[in-house]
């Protein structure tokens, strides 16, 4: 009935019986996908090791948890270049938080062995962090779902992860090698959007039903504004897990790293077609409107939904992460570029590029407030590793709604604040989540010291 069916990407097979465990074999290798029907293109990517038909897929395999889970992944190196995996968003022990300032990279042919509890219930991700900009755009990234047990399940038909990205193929197929000046200024920018590595897929789903879509931004620089026909989304849930109240948007900005978790309704008859679609965002250095893009066809069918259930005016209590009292400390961070003659441009944090960068020294249990601003014309989703924070105000305006975030945009020229209670110890990247100004120094450390 489908012509291209939704790819929703199968979960890791849990080699560990017990309850409360959650072993997975992981391997990175090179593998090919199709963007386009009928033209492989050469990929890198995410395979469960369990087994030896299972296929590697973009996105990778889904790791699966709940809440208080012991998560082991055995994971090996099959690629030519050294990796690590980062498992963006949750709070864990430094040295498994898979970056070069936790961990040696795992070398090829190398095995490396993540441990860490999944405290924290959401929607994150998991994917390299080194050379993100090119491991990530090969197609090295994969979701990541640790279920609320304390939380009432909502009433859904469906539950779906849509991982959105975009890549630059040529008309055979084959990546394409080029990123010109435009890509290195606004982040790598595809000409076929993705939605779980297809373009354009479709899902099927009854009138009248109502389904759950934990959505991430995967791309190395393109902005999503989702839109939907006809319908709207409630919001329940950010990077940190649900928020306090749900609320509902037109439009839904996700910007590169960060997570939505959204309910949505399908209003209309039997037959009735909708679409998710990606509409302009101006983020700065007037980009012209390339108009909007279809992301995800949808098909009313297989009878009337009963209706579902209000959803509930108040989904959790989200507990403060700081106390923000007017004495809590300042610490500022200004974002610049600069062109650097014939080698494009260079990107800055507080006048540092990394790995030229002076770590940030903290004490653990302190909370500051971070003033994050951009001195550039464009926006910059700057994130976090390690810790959640509160976003306090963005331009100037109060956030009045309450949940956990670990990758906030900053748009162009404006100032966004957050509290941060320094918890876990060790050496913690920021960085923006664009990952060409990451790679080519928009990244900074901030060590957490007893
Ligand atoms: Cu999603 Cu430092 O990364
Ligand atoms: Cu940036």
């Amino acid at each position: 009935m489908l012509e291209r069916p939704l790819f929703e990407p199968p979960a890791l097979i849990d080699l560990d019986p017990s309850a409360g465990g959650v072993e997975v074999h992981l391997e990175a290798v090179e593998a090919t996908h199709a963007f386009l029907p009928d033209r492989p293109t050469g990929v890198w990517a995410y395979r469960d090791a369990s087994g030896p038909d299972l296929k590697a897929t973009v996105p990778g395999p889904l790791l699966r948890a709940k809440q208080g889970d012991r998560v082991v992944v055995k994971f090996t190196n099959r690629l030519p270049v050294p990796t690590t995996i980062h498992w963006h968003g949750l709070r864990l022990p430094n040295d498994m938080d898979g970056t070069t300032a936790s961990q040696r990279a795992v070398a090829p042919g190398e095995s490396f062995e993540y441990r860490f509890v999944a405290g924290d219930a959401g929607s994150f991700w998991y994917h390299p962090h080194v050379a993100a900009d090119e491991q990530i755009e090969r197609g090295l990234y994969a979701p990541f779902v640790v279920e609320d047990l304390e939380a009432e399940p909502f009433a859904v038909e469906a539950e779906r992860y849509l991982v959105l990205d975009d890549v630059k193929v040529e008309a055979d197929g084959s990546l394409s090698t080029s990123t010109d000046a435009l890509d290195l200024m606004m982040g790598r920018s595809g000409n076929v959007v993705l939605v779980n590595g297809q373009r354009e897929p479709e899902i099927l789903a009854r009138p009248g039903s109502r389904e759950r879509w934990r959505l991430v931004n995967a791309a190395n620089g393109r902005y999503f504004q989702l839109e939907l026909e006809q319908a709207r989304f409630r919001v329940i849930g950010w990077d940190g897990g649900l928020i306090a109240e749900p609320y509902e948007v037109e439009r839904l900005l996700v910007a590169p790293g960060e997570r939505y978790d959204v309910l949505v309704e399908w209003a209309g008859e039997e037959g009735d077609r909708r679409e998710l679609r990606t509409v302009h965002y101006d983020r700065g250095h007037d980009m012209p409107d390339p108009g909007p893009k279809r992301l995800l066809g949808v098909v009313l069918a297989g009878g009337r939904a009963p209706a579902p259930p209000e959803v509930p005016a108040a989904l959790r209590a989200v507990p403060r992460l700081s106390e923000v009292i007017s004495q809590t400390p300042l610490r500022r961070f200004v974002l610049s570029e600069q062109e650097e003659g014939g080698a494009g441009p260079r990107f800055f944090i507080n006048g540092e590029s990394w790995p030229f960068n002076r770590p940030v020294m903290v004490s653990q249990g302190q909370t500051e407030v971070w003033e994050i601003h951009s001195d550039t014309e464009m926006d910059h989703p700057f994130h976090l590793h390690g810790m959640f924070f509160e976003v306090l105000e963005r331009g100037g305006v109060p956030e009045l709604r309450r949940g956990w975030k670990d990758t906030v945009n900053v748009p162009a020229g404006q100032t966004v604040r957050f509290s941060v209670t320094y918890t876990p110890l060790g050496m913690w990247m920021f960085h923006c989540h664009i990952l060409e100004h990451a790679e080519r120094g928009m990244m900074g450390e901030v060590h957490v010291m007893p």
